[in-house]
């Protein structure tokens, strides 16, 4: 039976707390990872995550730091080193939508702290996890991305010019990396079902909104994308380098052409 193997795996998952991380933490660890559940400030769900995954039988350790901060992100990468003696598996999951305001009204310190989260972030973990992978000559950095790496998002410029840098992030380090046994590979998820649009699939009407927006017509679950995740963070992928991989029901092929152009 081929499944996916993560025994004796050590991984790292920024935004372990939120959404999207939960699941990631959670199928990680099912797959028999060893996971460092990072949180920025939610440390009561950290702590939730990593306490059912230990129920399941699983390891899990919780960890603090504010991606954006240099210092803290290096304090962050050496708690992980010693919680769980090495690394082999980076998620770059942490991210904000930021405030939705066009730009024209926009304020200059929102713009500067949705870049700092959803794009200095990554940067600096990928910084610290490629200078432990390159020494071992093995390792993966998945870069959680969005549609809105390639879909336009009125009020939301800083969040999609972070999500379409950190793509290209994602594509110029793969290229750094890949003839040295590291693999960077980027995940695109839709509208999936978390705390960060609830406001939106929450109220009937934004949902029945949302849902013409994605071909498949329903917003996604975190475990669609968790599992993906676990798959391309896994040796199955062991040839995927520098590239998205969407998992978005459709929202990227245009569900409104099925009307006729
Ligand atoms: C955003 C969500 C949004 C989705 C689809 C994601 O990147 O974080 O808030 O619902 O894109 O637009």
């Amino acid at each position: 039976m081929l499944h996916i193997d993560l025994t004796g795996k050590k991984a790292l998952v920024t935004g372990g707390s939120g959404g999207l991380g939960q699941a990631m933490s959670r199928v990680l660890a099912q797959a028999g990872a060893a996971v460092a559940v990072h949180y920025g400030k939610d440390e009561d769900a950290a702590a939730r995550v990593v306490a059912q995954i230990r129920q399941a039988g699983g390891t899990a350790v919780s960890v603090a730091a504010d991606v954006a901060d240099p210092e803290d992100v290096e304090r962050l990468f050496q708690a992980v080193d010693q919680a769980l003696g090495g690394l082999d598996i980076l998620i770059n999951n942490a991210g904000s939508d930021g405030t939705r305001a066009f730009c024209a009204d926009a304020d200059p310190a929102q713009w500067q702290r949705t870049l700092a989260i959803d794009l200095t972030g990554p940067y600096l973990c990928a910084r610290q996890a490629l200078q432990r992978m390159l020494a071992q000559g093995r390792g993966v950095i998945l870069n959680i991305t969005s549609v809105h790496e390639f879909i336009p998002w009125a009020g939301y410029g800083a969040y999609t010019s972070a999500k379409a840098g950190l793509s290209m992030f994602t594509k110029t380090v793969a290229q750094e990396a890949a003839a040295k046994g590291v693999r960077v590979v980027a995940l695109a998820p839709g509208a999936i079902k978390t705390p960060i649009n609830e406001n939106v699939w929450s109220d009937p009407r934004g949902l029945a909104d949302l849902d013409q927006k994605i071909a498949m017509g329903r917003p996604g679950e975190p475990q669609e994308v968790a599992q993906v995740a676990a798959f391309l963070v896994s040796d199955l992928a062991s040839y995927v380098t520098g590239t998205t991989v969407a998992v978005d029901g459709g929202m990227l092929i245009y569900p409104d052409f099925r009307h006729g152009g």
